[in-house]
């Protein structure tokens, strides 16, 4: 008998174990964390915003990582925005601004970043490349560092202003720019050395996004109770996850 169970029990085991894997969290859709017309709003803050630090040399000089940091944020609402039907931008035009920010982000000298810059410009306002870039994975659009200080940093000024709601569209656009970068998370899993840890990674990107997308709604509401309660459990998959996976 027991021999003739064994064999079962190790494939009912084994499917188990399949089933875990394959069930693995699946990301949200673009759709699901930020609307186009706010995605459009982002786009345009993040570009006035960079404007400024490229201004010129001695402004690029002393923005020092807010410019990569910046352009990287960029590059995320940008592969958002080629992904998301109804964006203000065609996916060419999104998929070029997603490589000029790149570009932005990675330049170290104020002419190449001028350079980038101005594509970006033409690109957020609907010129695509003659050639427009190839689609790419959410994980290779923006490098990790720079997209987890930003987190960190949106997510500071967020739990301030969640006190007390003034201008619920900015604040949601803020949750929904965090989820945003829980997207590139999902997708940048270099930091998962063991396979079998990846499911984990990413259902917690995953809670991330939706914890986001949920502060951002209840956030219109100005519902400020329920929005710091999404809010604060979106923050529990921060802590989770460098628990698990920051050396
Ligand atoms: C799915 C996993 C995961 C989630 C979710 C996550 N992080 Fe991280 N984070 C990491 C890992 C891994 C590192 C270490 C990266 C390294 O060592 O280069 C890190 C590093 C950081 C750093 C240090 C900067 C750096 O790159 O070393 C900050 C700040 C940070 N995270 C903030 C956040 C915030 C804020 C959130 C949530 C809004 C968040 N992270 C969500 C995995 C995650």
């Amino acid at each position: 008998m027991r021999s003739l169970l064994r064999p079962l029990v190790l494939a009912v085991a084994a499917s188990c174990a399949l089933t875990n894997l394959a069930s693995a969290a699946d990301s949200l859709k673009v759709a699901d964390v930020v609307s186009a017309a706010d995605l459009k709003a982002m786009i345009a803050d993040a570009v006035s915003g960079l404007e400024k630090l490229v201004a010129d040399e001695k402004a690029f000089a002393e923005a020092d990582t807010r410019v990569r940091n910046s352009a990287s944020v960029l590059a995320a609402f940008a592969q958002a925005a080629s992904e998301l039907e109804g964006a203000s931008l065609s996916p060419e035009a999104a998929r070029t601004l997603r490589q000029a920010a790149q570009d932005l982000a990675a330049a170290k000298e104020f002419g190449p970043a001028k350079a980038a810059f101005d594509r970006v410009v033409k690109a957020a306002n609907g010129e695509a490349a003659a050639e427009p870039p190839a689609a790419i994975e959410w994980g290779k659009v923006a490098r990790m560092h720079p997209s987890m200080e930003e987190m960190e940093q949106r997510a500071t000024k967020l739990r301030r202003s969640l006190k007390r709601i003034r201008r619920p569209e900015e604040d949601a656009q803020m949750a929904a720019s965090i989820g945003i970068l829980g997207l590139v998370t999902y997708g940048d899993t270099h930091e998962v050395k063991d396979p079998a840890d990846l499911p984990q990674w990413q259902a917690w990107a995953v809670e991330l996004q939706e914890g986001m997308a949920k502060t951002a709604a209840a956030i219109r509401e100005k519902d400020a109770a329920a929005a710091t309660g999404h809010f604060e459990a979106a923050m529990k998959s921060c802590e989770k996850c460098h628990e698990k996976f920051q050396d």
